[in-house]
């Protein structure tokens, strides 16, 4: 990994920030927390696959947003484990603690934490997951050596992230996004935060391999993502709740947004079969541990 350039990161940590801490995306998740879950139903078994759970195992989950997959490695380390979720801002974080307490979870603690400078003590932690987060972390080699600091060595990490961008969960919606908008955004900067950063294939391997980790393995996997509600109702909940797109959407005039949504709709049918959508999500699984 190269040097990152201190202004830049600056510049992209207060974006992130304003992207997921908002009211707009807090609000969006916390009205489509319990489809999410089950859309993501097969990116959350990777990560417990990946994360080698047991009971007693203490776990600290990064970017846990409104609780996946917090709350279900709470069941799998459970009676004597325990699970510490994190998110950037109190938003997301105060829905998955409410779950938790509605599911009688309570071998589970909610902290506000920032990936790049973690209020964990070092080798505090046997196990470190982290499902969609790891590609928002401005400075990724600073957030990973946090990761490996408060990881007992032994530990392992386990991380979750969106594989690459031609795929149908981005071209069916912010893929025909991007070609109605007036001005098209400018290519993105390789060093900025992406979604699909780690379609890339070797990149997760290289970072976590630069921050020090052992036995890495990278895998690339397609699982089903399925939507039991309307493709109307799939749109809105796209809309509401993927932050990095929302420019994009607000850009839009009526008419432009109009012909937009005609062609995500018709593209979303082709995985349609009449009573859910099924679209081949495919993500990438990175693990290592620490030496
Ligand atoms: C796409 S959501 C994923 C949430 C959840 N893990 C899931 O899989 O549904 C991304 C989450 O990353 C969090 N996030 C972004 N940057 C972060 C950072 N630097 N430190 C901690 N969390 C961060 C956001 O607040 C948001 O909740």
């Amino acid at each position: 990994m190269s040097a990152p350039d201190p202004a830049k990161i600056q510049i992209f940590r207060e974006r992130l920030r304003e992207e997921w801490t908002g009211d707009k995306t807090v609000a969006g998740w916390r009205k489509w927390h319990a489809q999410i879950a089950a859309f993501t139903r097969g990116a959350t078994e990777a990560i417990l696959e990946a994360a080698q759970l047991r009971p007693g195992l203490r776990v600290l989950d990064l970017a846990s947003g409104v609780g996946d997959p917090a709350l279900s490695i709470a069941w799998k380390v459970a009676p004597s484990g325990r699970v510490t979720a994190t998110d950037l801002g109190p938003g997301m974080i105060s829905l998955a603690e409410e779950l938790a307490r509605n599911q009688g979870i309570a071998n589970i603690e909610f902290s506000e934490a920032n990936a790049e400078s973690l209020p964990f003590a070092d080798a505090s932690y046997d196990v470190l997951t982290c499902r969609f987060g790891i590609m928002f972390f401005p400075d990724l080699a600073k957030a990973l050596g946090e990761c490996f600091r408060v990881l007992k060595p032994g530990g392992r990490v386990a991380f979750v992230a969106w594989g690459i961008k031609e795929q149908p969960f981005f071209t069916t919606t912010a893929g025909i996004l991007l070609k109605h908008v007036p001005v098209p955004p400018p290519p993105p900067d390789p060093d900025a935060p992406n979604l699909f950063m780690f379609g890339e294939r070797g990149r997760l391997q290289r970072a976590l391999e630069a921050a020090g980790f052992r036995d890495v393995h990278e895998e690339d996997r397609i699982v089903p993502g399925r939507w039991a509600g309307s493709l109307e109702e799939y749109w809105q909940q796209f809309s509401e709740i993927a932050a990095p797109f929302r420019p994009l959407i607000e850009q839009l005039t009526p008419v432009k947004k109009a012909a937009a949504v005609v062609e995500i709709l018709a593209a979303l049918r082709k995985f349609w079969n009449g009573k859910e959508l099924t679209l081949p999500l495919e993500i990438v699984i990175g693990t290592g541990t620490r030496p």
